[in-house]
């Protein structure tokens, strides 16, 4: 079964804060920060602007691109370690969208790499089958988190959202009076259910199905439809390794919950502090030697699973965290400069955010058209990373 990506959008808050900013609060310069990652400017929450509201905003705008209506989303998938609920976000983001089905919605929490197992999960519940639209949104308010007296990690975030709709892919042929060929976005497309058609529907491996009768019931003969080689996700590869969590966390705040047992048996620290979670520490030498190592390594293994070599990629799309991450993995892949993504220089690491957000600066841009082959690839706490193969 098939998934393709048909729509994006982003949403950033709107105070700007520049390296010159920075250099206000911390011992830093713009010349460190822009050379060492890149980055020259953020923007991050303030006043009463919610990470939620970004997600609603960066979703809206990939239906309208999608011109899919919420009543038509079936799973909301909102990728995020950051929540502005213990217990999650996506039900919030879900109600705001006003997707009357009651869909499905849940948090993903894997940081940077966040975005991109959602993406997967999507493909994944696409073709498990039953799954027509699902979002994908991925959602950081990391600033909430950083140290503002740590230079080494207050200079690299900022706050934003980005989101992308995934479809399940259908492929119809329409018999009309002539051989008139139609191609239909997803369930609902622009057929009326009460109209008669003949089909012929293709599926993968060159067979056909033919059909007639009211469209409505096509529907479930569609959800099985696909074309492999429209597929828009064709090869992953995804890790994890909590050893290098010593390297990039933010844990519970020591000493709000002690359960220790007292002499005579009681319980010390009971009942227990309303908790909290530490700023991010990072060793970002640390990180930066993991990321420059895994992130080829996995994206080379998904394109083998997609049968691609690294010739076949028109764009690199990874994670934003440093400009000198970006070169030197795409120096390892042979990816030319002018087909890296890379929008870092506005909008620092955001996390779960950054892929789709540069995504939809690109598309929206003119610059990834219709078709072409994405290498993306997500890193970061955890630690986790992993690569995807996406057609636009
Ligand atoms: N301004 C000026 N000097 C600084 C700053 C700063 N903002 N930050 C560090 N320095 C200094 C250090 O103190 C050190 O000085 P010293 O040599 O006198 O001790 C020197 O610069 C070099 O420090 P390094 O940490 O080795 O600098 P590095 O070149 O590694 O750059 C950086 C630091 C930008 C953090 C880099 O390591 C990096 O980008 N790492 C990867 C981060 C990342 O990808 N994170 C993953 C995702 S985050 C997530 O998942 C939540």
């Amino acid at each position: 079964k098939g998934c393709k990506l048909v729509g994006c959008g982003s949403a950033v808050p709107s105070l700007k804060v520049s390296n010159d900013d920075l250099a206000n609060l911390v011992d830093t310069s713009d010349e460190w920060i822009s050379s060492r990652t890149g980055i020259r400017n953020r923007h991050v929450l303030a006043g009463n602007e919610t990470m939620t509201a970004l997600a609603v905003t960066a979703a809206q705008k990939a239906l309208q691109m999608a011109e899919v209506d919420p009543d038509d989303v079936d799973l909301v998938l909102m990728c995020t370690s950051t929540p502005e609920d213990l217990f999650g976000s996506a039900p919030q983001v879900q109600k705001a969208l006003g997707c009357k089905n009651n869909p499905l919605a849940y948090d993903i929490t894997a940081a940077c790499s966040g975005f991109l197992l959602g993406l997967v999960s999507a493909a994944c519940y696409i073709r498990g089958g039953g799954f027509s639209n699902v979002l994908v949104i991925g959602a950081d308010a990391l600033t909430r988190y950083v140290n503002w007296t740590d230079r080494g990690t207050c200079i690299l975030f900022g706050d934003a959202a980005g989101a992308v709709l995934v479809q399940v892919l259908l492929l119809l042929y329409i018999l009309e009076s002539s051989w008139s060929r139609w191609y239909v976005k997803g369930l609902g497309g622009s057929l009326d259910s009460n109209d008669m058609w003949v089909i012929i529907t293709q599926l993968p491996a060159n067979r056909v199905e033919i059909g007639y009768g009211p469209m409505a019931s096509f529907e479930l003969r569609c959800r099985t439809a696909c074309n492999s080689e429209e597929d828009g996700l064709f090869g992953f590869d995804m890790h994890s390794d909590g050893d290098g969590q010593k390297n990039l966390n933010a844990p519970l705040c020591e000493n709000e919950v002690d359960h220790a047992l007292g002499s005579n048996g009681s319980v010390l620290g009971f009942p227990p502090g309303p908790s909290s979670f530490s700023c991010i520490e990072m060793k970002g030498n640390e990180v930066f030697r993991f990321a420059v190592r895994c992130v080829p390594q996995a994206i080379e293994s998904a394109l083998e699973k997609a049968g691609l070599t690294g010739s076949d990629i028109d764009w690199l799309l990874l994670h934003q965290a440093n400009q000198r991450i970006l070169d030197a993995v795409a120096t390892r892949l042979e990816v030319p400069p002018e087909r890296v993504i890379s929008n870092l220089a506005n909008y620092g690491n955001t996390s779960a955010a950054s892929i789709p957000l540069a995504l939809d600066e690109a598309v929206r841009g003119g610059k990834v058209k219709p078709g072409d082959t994405i290498a993306t690839a997500g890193f970061g706490a955890g630690l986790t990373w992993g690569s995807a193969i996406v057609r636009w």
